[in-house]
């Protein structure tokens, strides 16, 4: 691979953020190929007309990211749709690229940027800077594959879980106590679902604090971690970035002695509030104060926790305690008055604002290599650090053992400590597309180990959705499904098509050997897991395909995302074997040839195509991971011979 087409320049004095690992040298001179206005803060590029972006990470809207403007600016909002600029990461990579020119462009800044992608001038990409500092890569080569893989190897080697974490994850926010998630166990076992992990969501803690257990919900806490794992489940609790500020709390009063939370300018620890009431906020930022939090997760390890979601880590604010009094001293003038139609809105806004307040990022400041910044300069590593004082700390605590780790925000660098998943999205079926087309933009950026809410966690989803989420999800690394707090319960038992969940579930597990092998690839040689068509293919069509995915070598998968419909339009760039599956063992496979097919999937089949030498090995499936088997795998093959499959082996377990 050539790793000498980087050119890295610097506008400003930019923060680090250690999201690139390798040195480049810096280059002196203008920018090149962008437009530079340094009083507008603003690098300009011009897009011909075939030009297509892709990258950013987990945004909205489609792989190509043409005529939509993206701000890197993490927020909790649970709200997905079209109109939104900027979701729970900052991924600020992007690729150009037509048959004439392939360019990929690093910005690599924790300040707040707009890639404004053909919004404003349809045929212009605009990167706008609220500060204009930064350091930017370009990176040249002659495909797509070949710059995201030089881009890749700057920023480091992807995280690797445990194989574990290949199986399926049943989460919900509301599992209450030991009975609730036994009865999940239970249930799964009963329908004869395989299933590997039940995530635990902020109901196990005493009180939403940290580092601990509700005793009466859980008595007895790493026994019934033995017991669970005894049955081959791995229980995953969720750890939220806030620490509830409560007397006698260990956390919290290490915290406060060791000087180790985010400070307002007047070097008192900023009150916020989150799930627990007031909380501060650790200052990941701060080498000791990551390391000693880091260290937190101890507590659990213990127990016989070995994997973490990490939350709330934009941060999330509902208020602050500074904040909330100035709305409630406002608030004080409305009394008695007939509100007007402005008065009523400031009203009306003054309450509807007080969470993630734009004002608040702004009262608090870092300890970041040795200077005081104010948070909102550097508001993007924050959910980031969170995920590396973990990786680090589980470095240590668990030398031997790898640990599952995926967090909600995220930032580039923090794909090598743990994986995403896409946060709050809803069970609706733009959803289940917009997830089909985050994947690739995420390969891009390193985050492999990611996925959605599988059946949506916001809203009642419907079987249906499940049905089909769950058969895209099979491909996900992540496989999850989770739903919010008074939602319609989703969990695959809950509905009437057990059988048909089970059908799906054991094809995850029989494709274990194929998705881990084609994981551990993507991450060892810093290649792409899921990939936009055009990404390997150079016809017009392909450029244009935005539901369908190269995933691994092997295959494409083309997801059903529609309600009431039995298949849909596929395209294919050559031909290719198709493999419409009902279960593991049950499947017709037919070569269609290249072009446009109209493809039958009913709600219990899946469609497979296997690229021409391409090899797509089967396990038996089992109960948990640990029963797939790499041994006599029946490997279905497109003009390819079983040896010519590269299997990867290892115990799943040791740290590489
Ligand atoms: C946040 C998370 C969600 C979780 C909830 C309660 O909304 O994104 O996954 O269930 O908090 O912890």
């Amino acid at each position: 691979m050539q790793r000498t087409q980087i050119k890295k320049y610097r506008i400003g004095k930019p923060i680090p953020t250690d999201s690139v690992v390798v040195d480049v040298e810096l280059e002196q001179g203008a920018i090149p190929y962008f437009h530079t206005d340094e009083p507008a803060k603003r690098l300009t590029f011009s897009l011909e007309k075939e030009d297509r972006v892709y990258g950013l990470g987990e945004t909205i809207r489609g792989m190509n990211k043409r005529g939509w403007i993206y701000t890197s600016k993490n927020a909790d909002d649970p709200v997905h749709t079209e109109d939104k600029r900027s979701l729970y990461a900052s991924q600020n990579f992007i690729l150009i690229t037509s048959d004439k020119r392939s360019l990929g462009v690093y910005v690599d800044t924790p300040g707040v940027v707009t890639f404004d992608i053909g919004y404003t001038k349809l045929n212009e990409l605009r990167i706008d800077f609220e500060d204009f500092d930064a350091d930017l890569y370009f990176v040249e080569g002659e495909s797509p594959l070949s710059i995201v893989s030089q881009f890749r190897h700057i920023i480091g080697r992807s995280y690797i879980p445990p194989r574990w974490a290949f199986g399926f994850g049943q989460s919900r926010w509301g599992y209450k106590n030991a009975e609730d998630v036994r009865r999940v166990a239970d249930q799964y076992e009963k329908a004869g679902i395989p299933i590997d992990m039940i995530y635990m969501d902020i109901d196990y803690m005493e009180r939403f604090k940290d580092f601990t257990v509700d005793e009466k919900a859980f008595p007895n806490f790493p026994s019934f971690v033995e017991e669970m794992r005894g049955r081959g489940i791995h229980l995953v609790p969720i750890i939220d970035a806030g620490v509830k500020i409560e007397d006698g709390y260990d956390v919290y009063e290490e915290g406060v002695k060791g000087d180790f939370f985010c400070k307002k300018e007047n070097g008192e620890n900023l009150v916020a509030a989150v799930w627990p009431g007031k909380v501060h906020f650790p200052d990941f930022l701060k080498d000791s104060a990551r390391e000693w939090f880091g260290n937190k997760y101890k507590v659990l390890l213990d127990q016989g926790i070995d994997g973490f979601w990490n939350d709330m880590n934009e941060p999330a604010i509902f208020y602050t305690e500074d904040h909330l009094k100035e709305v409630f001293e406002k608030i004080e003038d409305y009394k008695g008055k007939n509100l007007d139609i402005w008065s009523f809105f400031e009203f009306k806004g003054l309450v509807g604002s007080i969470d993630n307040n734009e004002e608040d990022y702004r009262r608090f400041y870092h300890e970041y290599k040795g200077q005081k910044i104010r948070h909102d300069k550097v508001h993007n590593i924050f959910g980031y650090n969170m995920t590396r004082a973990a990786g680090e700390a589980f470095e240590k605590l668990s030398p031997d053992k790898r640990i599952l780790m995926f967090s909600r925000s995220s930032f580039i660098g923090a794909h090598r400590y743990g994986g995403v998943w896409c946060g709050d999205n809803q069970s609706w079926w733009s959803h289940l597309l917009l997830n089909i087309q985050q994947m690739p933009a995420l390969s891009m950026c390193g985050f492999l180990f990611s996925g959605a809410d599988i059946g949506g966690f916001g809203a009642n989803t419907t079987e249906d959705l499940v049905l089909r989420w769950t058969a895209f999800g099979i491909f996900t690394p992540l496989f999850r499904n989770h739903a919010a707090l008074g939602t319609r319960e989703q969990e695959m038992y809950q509905f009437p098509s057990k059988d048909v969940f089970k059908h799906l579930v054991e094809l995850r597990y029989a494709l274990v050997p194929y998705l881990y092998s084609e994981f551990m690839k993507a991450a060892l040689e810093e290649k792409m897991l899921f990939k936009p068509l055009a990404f390997e293919y150079s016809d017009e069509r392909s450029r244009e395909i935005e539901d369908q995915l190269l995933l691994g070598d092997s295959i494409m998968i083309a997801p059903v995302y529609k309600q009431n419909t039995t298949g849909r339009m596929v395209y294919l760039p050559e031909d290719m074997k198709l493999v419409r599956f009902r279960a593991y063992d049950d499947y017709d496979e037919e070569v269609l040839t290249k072009g446009d097919h109209y493809v039958k999937a009913d709600l219990n089949e899946v469609l497979v195509f296997i690229r021409k030498g391409g090899v797509l090995p089967l396990a038996k499936p089992a109960d948990r991971t640990t029963g797939v088997k790499v041994e006599n795998l029946n490997y279905l093959c497109y003009e390819a011979k079983p040896e010519d499959y590269k299997l990867y082996e290892d115990d799943g377990e040791s740290r590489l």
